[in-house]
């Protein structure tokens, strides 16, 4: 079976304001994004495993954990379990809700974004002439609602225990139990920041028809497994970053080929926060390798991607040799992978003619074949959103879910 993500080389991919706001209306194009600022309460029952592996406190420690890890006759991380971790926790999520100013006919749709490693919400929400590159300006243009969360461990949202706590299983149900307050439309109400609940209009407060997922590379990662585990819980996806192929043969990008630096030494001002365990990607140059093909590469995005990297624990690569790609049988709505042609992360630099159809079918039988899909954005690297054509990216990916009546 082909690799979707190699294995051990999840690198990166993005901070938030500390407090909550009230509603901010920040006029772009035609439509209007009305946002508000949440924190969310989210339980998590799942099953974690305590992993031998070396302590990351310095970044000498990052350096050290990175060679241990790779080197070839080391244990994987299945191997290295020594205990079973029971996760029975609370765990609260920063999160950013959008509305389009007009009610729409897409407006009761909700979009759920997740983004992959290295990066927080900001990742679909860019500053850099938003109009442009924000998906989530691109997606309330065309009448959706937008709920953005920073995944366990960044931005707005608790930074626990960065080896036993922020793992594959526990961020599964985060994002299941997310969509389910979404689904009852508990949004508001159950968010913790005062502002948010008691002065958002009464647009905020909505009970979504219909639910779609976007995720980018471990976030997509995150969704295909949540489709697993909680099928039937939302109605559409589109998973970027994230490639069915079939390239034994070729070698994927590992951990040891870029540099991480422990999140606290790196800065000690913007990741006061991060203790034992959380490391960042340390420069542009390495950002660059990873998510940027020179032939769609704006130098301001390139710096602005480094001004709202995040740190990544090092519980989400121990868990990953556990938690491989699942079937998700049950799985019915359709889905579409996006990703950039030259992404490097995902298919070493080239994507072309390696999509394996097998792959995708065997992971979701159950969905129609005409659901079940695939794009190549042209000259893009594995940051698809950071690319100076992703405005006609969104437009493939929000026709794809109009056409399917998302
Ligand atoms: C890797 O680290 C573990 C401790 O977690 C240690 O037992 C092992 O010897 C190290 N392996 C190498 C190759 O340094
Ligand atoms: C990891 O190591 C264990 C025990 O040595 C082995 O059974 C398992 O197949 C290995 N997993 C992978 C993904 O190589
Ligand atoms: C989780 O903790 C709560 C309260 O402490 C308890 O009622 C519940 O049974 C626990 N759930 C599991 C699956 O252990
Ligand atoms: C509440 O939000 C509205 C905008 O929706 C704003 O005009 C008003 O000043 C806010 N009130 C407080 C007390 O923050
Ligand atoms: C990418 O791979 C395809 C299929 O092998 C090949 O036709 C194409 O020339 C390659 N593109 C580049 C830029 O190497
Ligand atoms: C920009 O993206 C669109 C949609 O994928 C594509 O049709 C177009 O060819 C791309 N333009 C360039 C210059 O790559």
């Amino acid at each position: 079976m082909g690799g979707i993500l190699p294995l051990v080389s999840l690198g990166a991919l993005f901070l938030a304001s500390t407090t909550a706001s009230a509603p901010t209306d920040s006029a772009t194009a035609s439509a209007t994004k009305l946002c508000v600022q949440l924190q969310i309460p989210v339980p998590v029952v799942a099953t974690n495993y305590h992993y031998d592996q070396p302590q990351v406190d310095s970044s000498i420690d990052a350096m050290d954990w990175t060679v241990n890890v790779t080197t070839w006759s080391s244990s994987n991380f299945t191997a290295r379990i020594t205990g079973r971790v029971d996760i029975n926790k609370t765990f609260e999520i920063g999160a950013q809700l959008c509305v389009p100013s007009q009610k729409t006919s897409k407006a009761g749709i909700l979009q759920i974004t997740t983004p992959g490693l290295g990066f927080g919400r900001e990742y679909f929400d860019v500053e850099v002439d938003p109009r442009q590159y924000s998906y989530v300006d691109a997606a309330i243009n065309k009448g959706y609602s937008i709920l953005s969360y920073d995944r366990l461990g960044t931005g707005r949202s608790e930074k626990p225990d960065a080896y036993d706590d922020v793992q594959i299983p526990v961020e599964i149900e985060i994002l299941a139990g997310l969509t389910k307050i979404a689904r009852s439309g508990n949004l508001l109400s159950s968010s913790k920041a005062p502002s948010a609940t008691n002065n958002a209009s009464a647009e905020f407060d909505f009970l979504p028809t219909k639910i779609v997922h976007i995720g980018h590379s471990f976030g997509s990662y995150i969704n295909s497994l949540m489709l697993t585990n909680h099928p039937d819980l939302i109605d559409g996806a589109i998973f970027t970053g994230l490639y069915p192929n079939n390239i034994e043969a070729t070698d994927p990008l590992n951990v040891l080929n870029y540099n991480h630096a422990f999140a606290k030494e790196s800065d000690p001002v913007r990741f006061a926060e991060y203790g034992s365990g959380y490391f960042v990607l340390d420069n542009e140059e390495t950002l660059q390798k990873l998510f940027f093909q020179k032939a769609t590469l704006d130098p301001a995005l390139l710096t602005y991607a480094e001004s709202i990297k995040q740190p990544e624990a090092v519980g989400e690569y121990s868990s990953e040799d556990g938690n491989p790609l699942a079937p998700a049988p049950d799985y019915k709505g359709p889905l579409m992978f996006f990703v950039g042609e030259f992404d490097n992360f995902v298919c070493n630099g080239n994507c072309s003619g390696i999509y394996s159809e097998a792959f995708a079918r065997q992971l979701y039988p159950g969905v129609a074949i005409d659901d079940l899909t695939y794009y190549l954005q042209p000259n893009t690297g594995h940051a698809s959103m950071l690319s100076t054509n992703a405005s006609a990216g969104y437009e493939v990916m929000l026709e794809f879910l109009d056409f399917r009546g998302l």
